[in-house]
């Protein structure tokens, strides 16, 4: 991989859009801290440098500040709302309170000249949110494009080849912004379209073999979509030098552990499965808080990996489908983020495994990592799947979790779920899912009393997991599911739909 940009994060919300639009624009990127040390920056040899936006003034006390000597870089800077005041402070300009602070939509008014600018029109449409401007350039800048409250919106200084905009180019309320970006990247630093999922995979591969050489390495599958794919050009790399693992904890959806064989069979892949749902089970016995469920099954699903992975002989490398938001989150300006997703690493392994990490997707983003599944080959149905707790159906069935529960819920989920695919509704959603009340209600069937468990479906919209909202799902959907659950799975006689939004609810209900 030759041409790279190096995006400088500031802590704004909008740091990882900027690195998809640039990837989309088909040129490679990585995010690192703005306080990255100057020798590290240099060492990397960007071919471009992007500041991003970020919450703070210039002037602040504790005000992220890079170290100055990215000028010396000398390849082309866009500097992005913060992005750009630090710019204009860091190269002696002036920076100060804006006239009037402004959030949400401006017009661009078009004043001069410049290669950013291309094919974008007077008054276009730019989303800014700022309390700061530049009031006064720094030496060698000249102003392109204001808005009636922001003087110097656009400006550059073609010499050096510093550009920067007060707003923010990475978001879809800036309808140009895929212009601009691209303008920067193509025609002011005059770099190529070059990157793509498919070099990537080549790339990967030949860095993989070469790492790895003839030792084993372990994964755990887990049947979603990340440890599917690494476990793919894993095998690229090295064959059968790689030791899938699977976990059946006999909480998974109906037919998944038999789904995931398939599929890996049909690529020729050997997954070592182990059925250890007895034992899942059995630690669940009588337990009923959604916290202890959670610390039961990770520490057995732990227990049964470790087992396996000793059973395999000695093996040095341990592998995890580690994708690049994780990666941000734990070194990005703000630190690892919030406890919430702490609990959900269920899948994560212990440190006595006393293994080398490989983590060969840790450089993309989800839709990334599906693309490269499609190349890889793996079957569309588990592209496309939905997220799957690592808790499994534990934690779809408040209260105490026995086998014949677990079975009950299974049959509603995979009426559900099929319904979804076949209405071609399943992709409009980020997560549809039955959940299995410890509720006896009654009701009436063939003339006849009955006293059955009331099912709860679940379906949200998302874009990450974070936040949800409840998908208005027609209502003749709703009642074709609901009527095929009461006939068809015994032991449920009534159906509710969860209309919670996240927040104040959570996607799953433990
Ligand atoms: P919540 O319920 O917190 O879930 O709104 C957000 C997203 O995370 C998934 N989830 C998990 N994923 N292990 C995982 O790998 C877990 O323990 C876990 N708990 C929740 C949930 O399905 C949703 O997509």
């Amino acid at each position: 991989m030759n041409e790279k940009v190096l995006i400088l994060d500031f802590g704004s919300q909008y740091t990882q859009l900027i690195a998809r639009r640039v990837r989309e624009a088909k040129v490679y990127c990585e995010i690192l801290p703005f306080h990255t040390p100057w020798e590290t920056l240099r060492d990397y040899h960007p071919s471009a440098l992007i500041l991003s936006g970020g919450p703070n003034s210039v002037y602040a006390e504790g005000a992220p500040r890079p170290d100055p000597r990215w000028t010396e870089l000398k390849v082309p800077v866009l500097g992005i709302c913060y992005g750009l005041q630090l710019m204009g402070f860091q190269l002696g300009g002036k920076i100060g309170p804006s006239r009037r602070r402004e959030f949400g939509f401006a017009k661009l008014e078009i004043v001069g000249k410049s290669p950013l600018l291309e094919g974008i029109e007077e008054s276009s449409q730019v989303w800014m949110s700022h309390g700061d401007e530049l009031l006064q350039l720094p030496p060698g800048f000249e102003r392109i494009a204001s808005t009636e409250n922001a003087v110097n919106t656009v400006v550059e200084d073609r010499k050096r080849r510093f550009y920067g905009v007060q707003f923010h180019p990475e978001v879809v309320h800036t309808p140009c912004g895929k212009t601009l970006l691209s303008n920067f990247l193509f025609r002011a630093a005059g770099l190529k379209p070059s990157w793509n999922m498919s070099s990537f995979v080549e790339s990967s591969t030949a860095a993989l073999k070469e790492r790895l050489g003839n030792e084993k390495v372990l994964l755990g599958l887990s049947g979603g979509v990340d440890s599917s794919v690494a476990a793919l050009l894993l095998h690229r790399a090295i064959g059968d030098r790689l030791v899938p693992v699977f976990v059946d904890t006999g909480l998974l959806r109906k037919n998944e552990g038999s789904q995931l064989q398939e599929a890996f069979h049909k690529l020729g892949i050997r997954v070592y499965s182990v059925k250890a749902g007895k034992l899942f089970l059995e630690r669940l016995k009588g337990v009923s808080s959604p916290e202890r469920k959670r610390k039961i099954i990770g520490k057995a699903f732990i227990d049964v990996f470790t087992r396996e992975a000793k059973a395999h002989g000695k093996i040095r490398f341990l592998a995890q489908g580690t994708l690049y938001p994780d990666v941000i989150e734990s070194v990005s300006v703000r630190g690892p983020s919030a406890v919430i997703k702490s609990h959900h690493n269920v899948g994560g392994l212990p440190k006595t495994l006393n293994m080398e990490l490989v983590e060969p997707l840790r450089e993309l983003f989800k839709d990334e990592v599906r693309e490269m599944g499609r190349i890889l080959g793996l079957d569309p149905l588990f592209l496309s799947r939905h997220p799957f707790p690592g808790p499994g159906l534990a934690v779809r069935i408040p209260g105490t979790v026995t086998p014949s529960r677990v079975k009950l819920l299974q049959e509603a989920d995979a009426i559900l779920t099929d319904a979804l695919r076949e209405e071609g509704l399943y992709n409009q959603v980020w997560q549809a899912f039955a959940v299995l009340l410890p509720v006896k209600t009654v009701g009436v069937m063939g003339d006849c009393r009955t006293y059955e468990n009331v099912c709860a479906l679940r379906m949200v919209t998302s874009q990450d997991g974070m936040t949800a909202a409840w998908f208005p799902a027609p209502y003749d959907f709703l009642q074709r599911v609901a009527t095929r659950i009461v006939n068809e799975v015994r032991g449920i006689n009534r159906i509710v739909y969860d209309i919670t939004s996240k927040p104040p609810g959570t996607i799953e209900w433990e």
